[in-house]
């Protein structure tokens, strides 16, 4: 059994993103993949921006937490215990204003959290998660290129941004999926559709037979 992270950042209940995503689940699951899978969905289940008192409770810890600091810890807790548990993530996100939504900015707030996902050693940072495949479906209203990273788009700050955080928490195997054109139009619509349809069935086939090894 693989257990699957999905997290859900669209505000959008005709998101692309996400249904793109789920494509990804339905076609692993065809190919025989058996999957376990959790669904963090942060438009139903909205995580509050962090105050003083939260982000206290976060990045220096507290003895006697308040009311408010208990529930701010126990979602951190549980959210990063989801990442913990997935073999695989897969991040449904659409670009908002050349980077990511306000949803899963507030959650990367949550989720990066000193002595849990990141510790500074004499070296610099250290990632505390351990390494794990996590893929991106970007959806773009424009075009930005497939995100890669050894050719990047210099307005593509979402990709950039995403392989940075991730690895900052220790997560360096990031794959992006882009699928490009999504406000211009049917015919890049379809174009941007087809390029990441290929791109996620070029990796559920290769998973696939990973797996099955
Ligand atoms: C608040 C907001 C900001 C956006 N910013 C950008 C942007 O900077 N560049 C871009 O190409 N598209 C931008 N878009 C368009 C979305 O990326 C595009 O519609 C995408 O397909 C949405 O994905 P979704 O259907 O999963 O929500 C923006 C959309 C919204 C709602």
């Amino acid at each position: 059994m693989t257990n699957l992270l999905i997290i859900e950042t669209s505000a959008r209940s005709s998101s692309i993103s996400t249904a793109l995503a789920h494509e990804f689940i339905e076609k692993l699951t065809l190919n025989t993949v058996e999957l376990n899978l959790k669904n963090r969905n942060l438009n139903s289940d909205q995580l509050e921006n962090l105050d003083e008192e939260m982000t206290t409770a976060l990045r220096s810890g507290v003895k006697n937490p308040t009311e408010l600091q208990a529930k701010t810890i126990a979602q951190s807790d549980k959210m990063i215990g989801e990442l913990d548990a997935a073999d695989i993530i897969l991040i449904a996100a659409p670009m908002h204003n050349f980077t990511i939504s306000a949803q899963l900015r507030t959650y990367i707030d949550y989720i990066t959290r000193p002595g849990k996902t990141f510790g500074y050693t004499e070296a610099g940072p250290k990632g505390l998660l351990v390494d794990r495949p996590v893929y991106i479906i970007s959806t773009r209203g424009g075009q930005y290129g497939d995100g890669a990273s050894d050719k990047p788009n210099p307005y593509d700050f979402q990709s950039s941004y995403l392989r940075h955080i991730l690895s900052f928490i220790g997560l360096t195997s990031v794959e992006i999926i882009a699928a490009n054109g999504m406000d211009m139009g049917d015919k890049p619509q379809a174009e941007g559709l087809a390029t990441a349809r290929t791109k996620i069935d070029a990796i559920v086939k290769a998973k696939a037979s990973e797996l099955a090894a």
